[in-house]
C-alpha cells in the first residue's frame, strides 16, 4: 500500500489517463492536481471524493515559480500525512519539466512516506505523434529554452532538437502576459550559431482535447518573433536537422550485415 502516488494525467486529460493512474486516483482519499484542462476537475470528481486544484492557490502573477512549487509540495505532503493515500496528479508526465514532484519525493523520503511515481503521456509523446518523428533514427536533443541560453548550450544541427518552455522564455516568474517579438531575439541569435536564418522550425501545441487538432506554427527561425503573440506557455519548439552526419566508421559498417560478425559478438 502507498501513502502517496505522483501520477501523470497525460496531455488530453481523461482520454490519456492510464489504467494504473485511474486506479490510484480511485484508491485515494484526496487527489491534488496541477492541470488547467477544462475536463480535468469533472473527470477527477468522478473518481475521488476530494479533489483539490493546486494551480490557482499556488501561482501569483509576476512572483517566482519556485514559490508555487514549494507551496504545492507542502500541500501534498500535508495531505499524505493527514489522510493517506493521496494522489498528486500532474499534466503530462509527472517528472517531465515539473519541479514540485521532486520536492515531494525529497520530503517523502525524509518522512518515510511510501511513494510511487506513475508515468503519464507527456508532451514529448504527443509531439512525436503529431510531427511523425522517430527519435531513435537520428537521435534527439532536448533542452529547456531559458537554460539553453543561460548555459549557451551548443546544438548539434544534424540531430532533431526539441526545446521546452519557449513561452515563458527568459523568466522564472509566473506570468500570463503576451510576449513581444523582442523576447525571442536572444534565442534566435543563439540558434543562428548552429542553423541557417531561413531554417524552418515548428512551434507546436498538441491538442488538449480529442476533438481539437494540434496547433502547429511553421516559420523560418529568424521570423520567430513575428509569432510572439501566439506562442503561449504550452508551446514547444521543434527544430529539424539542417544537415546530416556522414558515417565515419566504415569498418563497422562493413560488418553490420555479416553473419560471421554477429556470431563473433554473441554466444550459442
Ligand atoms: C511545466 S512543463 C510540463 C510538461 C508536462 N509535465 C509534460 O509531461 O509534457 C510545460 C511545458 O511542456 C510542454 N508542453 C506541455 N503541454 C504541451 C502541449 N500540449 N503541446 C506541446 N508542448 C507541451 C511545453 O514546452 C510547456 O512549456
Amino acid at each position: 500500500m502507498k501513502d502517496l502516488w505522483i501520477a501523470g494525467l497525460g496531455i488530453q486529460t481523461a482520454a490519456q489517463v492510464t489504467r494504473e493512474v485511474e486506479e490510484a486516483i480511485r484508491a485515494s482519499r484526496e487527489v491534488l492536481y496541477l492541470d488547467t484542462g477544462v475536463a480535468t476537475r469533472p473527470f477527477l470528481e468522478g473518481l475521488c471524493p476530494r479533489v483539490t486544484s493546486l494551480y490557482e492557490q499556488s501561482y501569483s502573477e509576476e512572483r517566482p515559480r519556485v514559490g508555487a512549487y514549494q507551496h504545492m509540495a507542502a500541500c501534498v505532503i500535508e495531505a499524505a500525512l493527514d489522510h493517506p493515500p493521496v494522489t498528486f496528479a500532474i499534466h503530462g508526465h509527472p517528472l517531465v519539466a515539473v519541479h514540485a514532484p521532486f520536492l515531494v519525493l525529497e520530503l517523502a523520503k525524509a518522512l518515510d512516506l511510501r511513494v510511487a511515481v506513475l508515468p503519464g503521456i507527456s508532451g514529448i509523446d504527443t509531439i512525436l505523434a503529431d510531427l511523425r518523428i522517430d527519435p531513435v533514427v537520428h537521435g534527439v536533443q532536448m533542452y529547456e529554452a531559458t537554460d539553453l541560453l543561460l548555459r549557451r548550450r551548443p546544438l548539434q544541427p544534424d540531430v532533431p532538437a526539441i526545446v521546452w518552455q519557449i513561452g515563458p522564455l527568459e523568466t522564472c516568474l509566473h506570468s500570463m502576459r503576451v510576449s513581444r517579438p523582442e523576447r525571442f531575439a536572444r534565442f534566435i541569435a543563439h540558434l543562428r550559431q548552429f542553423y541557417p536564418a531561413r531554417h524552418e522550425v515548428s512551434a507546436i501545441y498538441c491538442s488538449p482535447h480529442p476533438l481539437l487538432p494540434p496547433t502547429i506554427l511553421r516559420f523560418a527561425l529568424e521570423d520567430m518573433g513575428e509569432h510572439a503573440a501566439e506562442i503561449h506557455t504550452g508551446f514547444t519548439l521543434y527544430v529539424p536537422p539542417s544537415g546530416s552526419r556522414p558515417v565515419h566508421d566504415w569498418e563497422l559498417l562493413s560488418k553490420i550485415d555479416s553473419v560471421e560478425h554477429l556470431r563473433s559478438i554473441t554466444r550459442g
